[in-house]
């Protein structure tokens, strides 16, 4: 399978740059290059978005992206979060805080099995830096958050407390919503 390099900054780190084949999907560069193994393979196919993971682009916005179906080499030249990038870390790589988002989702004891939690991490990540970049009347939240998250497939089906732990993490962020007018 032909070769090509990929250079890729991820969680705030330049990775090595490496030979990488042209066909391999960045969910298998993650797992196997990397050995990030927190984004989950779930149904392979694009539908159930357990494998996002965030880019963060130039002009300051972040956008979920599908590794499953998406090959490592579209990320040549990106800056991506994976969901082992959320919490904040001391010099040893242990966790010091966790995101407003993740401390949300234990508080609602929002995930069961964990597979789709970190999809829904990113999700709600972006949502939240959106809205932090363009605040919504309050009145538009639940409708915004549905929007936000109904492509994210839970097998266990814990959608509601998906859905409350995020709207308690826009919450608790300044900015985000703001009274009509
Ligand atoms: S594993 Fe990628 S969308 Fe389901
Ligand atoms: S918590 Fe099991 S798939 Fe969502």
């Amino acid at each position: 399978m032909p070769a090509r390099s990929l250079e890729v900054t991820i969680n705030g780190q330049v990775q090595p740059v490496e030979d990488i084949p042209e066909e391999l999907m960045m969910l298998d560069y993650l797992h196997e290059y990397r050995n990030l193994t927190g984004t989950r393979f779930g149904c392979g196919k694009g539908m159930c978005r357990a494998c996002t993971v965030i880019v963060d682009k130039p002009d300051g916005s972040s956008e979920e992206v599908r590794t499953c179906i998406t090959g490592a080499h579209y990320f040549n030249g990106k800056k991506i979060r994976t969901v082992e990038g959320h919490a904040q870390r001391d010099e040893e790589g242990h966790i010091e805080t966790l995101s407003t988002v993740q401390q949300q989702f234990l508080e609602h004891f929002s995930f069961q099995c964990s597979y789709c939690a970190p999809g829904f991490v990113n999700a709600a990540t972006v949502l939240v830096e959106r809205l932090q970049r363009q605040p919504i009347a309050r009145s538009q939240l639940e409708n915004t958050i549905s929007e936000a998250l109904e492509s994210h497939i839970c097998r266990c089906t814990g959608y509601v407390r998906y859905f409350e732990a995020v709207r308690d993490a826009v919450l608790k962020t300044p900015g985000t919503t703001k009274e009509a007018s």
